[in-house]
């Protein structure tokens, strides 16, 4: 049977996850949030205290074991939804997902994943690496000032600390290391369906592309045809 899988990359805080949740929930596909499991392996190397530097030192990724349930990613059997988002792991995890060793590892686990499920992916290299084939992909952005500002109320409607100009800078700076990394650079695929958000209402972006997918996926249009109108 051929799986269906909406592909939607982007930027930090330009509103993917939002978008993929609200429509994998619609589509009733499997939502999976790729930055997590670059986090997750943040993670874990920062517990096991290894050289984040070192690209040897992510061995031990291949006996790690990376799971969603109902979206949550569970890392070795524990869930780590909330630990994968603190500072410490935010401000190291551009540099892991710059090793090819760890990329190659993850990869494996999201094209595996989406050989055996419908899903919407989001992250920074689907369209391009990791799902090529997907039925639509999206290119997500908005100005760098919005998304720092959607990520600080983010924070704050989860309790967290938050300082806007911090946010700010970071996300500047995972942007950089992000887009100029060797390995599988954030970059919009040829094929992708280019979408700045920074005006737009979130939910009218989700309805947007639940359109789009379902079109192609009814087989109403062919893939590849221009979507912009
Ligand atoms: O989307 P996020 O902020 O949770 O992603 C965390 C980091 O993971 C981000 O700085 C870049 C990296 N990432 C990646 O390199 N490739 C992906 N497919 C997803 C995330």
């Amino acid at each position: 049977m051929k799986r269906h899988a909406l592909a939607i990359d982007g930027p930090a805080g330009a509103g993917k996850s939002t978008v993929a949740k609200m429509l994998a929930e619609r589509l009733g596909y499997v939502y999976i949030d790729t930055g997590a499991m670059y986090r997750a392996a943040t993670y874990k190397a920062l517990k096991l205290r290894i050289d984040l530097n070192d690209p040897d030192g992510f061995g031990f990724l291949a006996d790690t074991d990376m799971t969603f349930v109902d979206s949550i990613l569970y890392l070795d059997g524990e869930n780590v939804g909330q630990s994968i988002r603190s500072a410490a792991v935010t401000t190291s995890v551009s540099i892991v997902a710059s090793h090819i060793q760890v990329r190659n590892q993850l990869v494996a686990i999201q094209q595996e994943i989406a050989r055996n499920a419908d899903v919407v992916m989001d992250g920074r290299d689907i369209g391009t690496v990791v799902l090529p084939d997907a039925d639509l992909k999206i290119y997500m952005t908005a100005t760098v000032e919005e998304r720092a500002r959607r990520r600080h109320e983010e924070n704050l409607a989860n309790g967290r600390d938050s300082d806007l100009l911090k946010i700010q800078k970071d996300i500047e700076r995972r942007d950089r290391i992000d887009s100029t990394r060797i390995y599988n650079p954030l970059k919009q695929a040829e094929d992708a369906v280019y979408l700045d958000t920074s005006h737009l209402d979130i939910k009218a972006v989700a309805d947007t592309i639940y359109v789009m997918f379902t079109k192609i996926t009814s087989g109403d249009i062919v893939k590849g045809e221009n979507h912009n109108g």
